[in-house]
């Protein structure tokens, strides 16, 4: 027998897209250049090549995107602002065309009923300013304030849930440190100080915007958790994992829902960014409080503790890799035979569940939105034209089902927006993850509903998914 699980009345259910992603356009209504237009053009920065000039074309092709959203029944879309098509070199006077082409997406969407849920940085910084230092500068997270601040005064009076940064993990750790992002830099210490101008940012951010918007709002940040567990209950892998849960989880989330970096980021990780770094006053600003905390997940992680090293050798590769063993002492281990996506992430349900619980239990009852959830698959098109995605349909059942068993814990989850709602530019990767719902052939830029599209519709339209017999929740 399948189980029905129903979500709370007024659960929101989104798709999810980010601009570098999917626009297209780079040069479109007087846009300067971001840092992935640099970075993604240079040689061997991006797999195959590729980069975002056209992505899905969404900048010429947002009225029938919209029109594809209401007929999948979606009730919010969750895309970010490109900051250099409102300010081209990331200051000063709004570049009034950029923020038109904003202004026309919130309107098609209001207008067909569907929520904006609109993201401020999704890691398109203007070039202008990583020429004078980009994150690792702390003028950038005034700068940031400013850009904020004339989004809000645009939008707000049509917008109501924001966030501000996605996933300021990765914009510094794997564009400053690793290199495998813009702006490609291998410098740890400056990933340190970009990771901390992205929290002042964060809540210089927070307060321009709520200052500037005109209805009521919900504004958040976005990060990207992981349950970190140890390899074995050995007192040092348990070492190891805490470590990595700091300088994956606690570096963020303590500042922003505490008004504090956790000892152990300060005490392993800090220092590294170099003196002066932290001001007086910069944890009240980064906890200006936010009205919830969009959660993206998409894996858990195992780890074992493992010798530091201290070789050159150890900045290349992935940015886990990297942090984990150059200055942690932690390796990530394979999660045995849990079953892996395209991209080579560990399917685990119950860490989402497990990460949900901890949250409540660590950092108290703040509402939180899943802002990204979803997986990548080898997809393609049928001989009758039709995407199947049985494999999606799974992923996302089990997710679903596991933010419903928080819930039923009395965990405050208030929406889950998919990742994504079209397969788009998957950074490093290029065009070869595909994370869509809809299928999007790049060549003509046609649309095609995956079978999980249409199942999505049918989970929306319910407010409840089955679970199918033999599966857990
Ligand atoms: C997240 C990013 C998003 C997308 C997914 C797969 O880290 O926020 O843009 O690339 O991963």
């Amino acid at each position: 027998m399948s189980r029905r699980l129903e979500f709370p009345p007024g659960f929101l259910w989104g798709v999810g897209t980010a601009s570098y992603q999917v626009e297209g356009a780079p040069r479109a209504d007087g846009k300067g250049p971001s840092i992935w237009d640099t970075f993604s053009h240079r040689p061997g920065a991006v797999h195959h090549g590729d980069n975002g000039d056209v992505a899905c074309d969404q900048y010429h092709r947002i009225a029938s995107d919209v029109e594809l959203m209401v007929s999948l029944g979606i009730p919010a879309y969750r895309f970010s602002i490109s900051w250099p098509r409102v300010q081209p070199d990331g200051s000063g006077q709004a570049n009034e065309a950029g923020l038109d082409y904003y202004r026309r997406v919130v309107d098609l969407l209001v207008s067909q009923g569907i929520e904006p849920f609109v993201t401020l940085y999704h890691w398109d910084l203007p070039q202008a300013l990583e020429d004078k230092g980009g994150w690792t500068s702390r003028d950038t997270a005034s700068r940031f304030a400013e850009f904020a601040g004339i989004v809000g005064a645009a939008l707000g009076d049509r917008v109501r849930r924001w966030t501000t940064v996605n996933e300021p993990w990765v914009a510094a750790f794997t564009g400053y440190a690793a290199g495998i992002h813009a702006p490609g830099i291998h410098d740890v210490g400056a990933a340190v100080r970009a990771a901390h101008h992205l929290l002042v940012g964060h809540g210089l951010a927070s307060r321009a915007l709520a200052e500037a918007v005109a209805g009521p709002s919900e504004i958040g940040i976005t990060l990207n958790c992981e349950s970190v567990y140890p390899a074995t209950t050995r007192p040092e892998d348990v070492a190891a994992a805490r470590r990595v849960d700091a300088q994956l989880n606690r570096w963020f989330l303590d500042p922003v829902l505490k008004g504090s970096y956790p000892d152990d980021v300060l005490g392993d990780c800090l220092g590294i960014g170099g003196d002066g770094l932290l001001h007086d006053g910069d944890f009240d600003v980064i906890r200006t409080g936010v009205d919830f905390l969009g959660v993206n997940y998409y894996k858990s992680r195992r780890v074992a503790a493992a010798p530091r090293a201290d070789s050159p050798g150890a900045l290349s590769g992935s940015p886990a890799n990297l942090l984990l063993a150059r200055w942690l002492g932690a390796a990530e281990i394979a999660h045995g035979d849990r079953p892996v996506t395209t991209k080579g992430w560990t399917i685990d349900p119950e860490g989402l569940t497990d990460l949900l619980l901890r949250l409540r239990a660590d950092y108290g009852s703040v509402p939180i939105y899943i802002t990204e959830n979803g997986a990548a698959y080898p997809d393609y098109v049928d001989p009758d034209g039709a995407v199947m995605d049985p494999e999606r349909v799974d992923y996302l059942t089990s997710h679903f089902a596991a933010v419903h068993a928080a819930i039923a814990q009395g965990v405050d989850v208030r929406g889950h927006v998919v990742w994504s709602l079209l397969d788009n530019f998957e950074w490093a990767d290029g065009y070869s993850q595909r994370f869509g719902i809809v299928f999007v052939d790049y060549g003509t830029q046609a649309r095609i509903p995956k079978a999980s599209a249409y199942w999505l519709r049918d989970v929306i339209a319910a407010n409840a998914v089955e679970i199918p017999p033999g599966d857990q929740d």
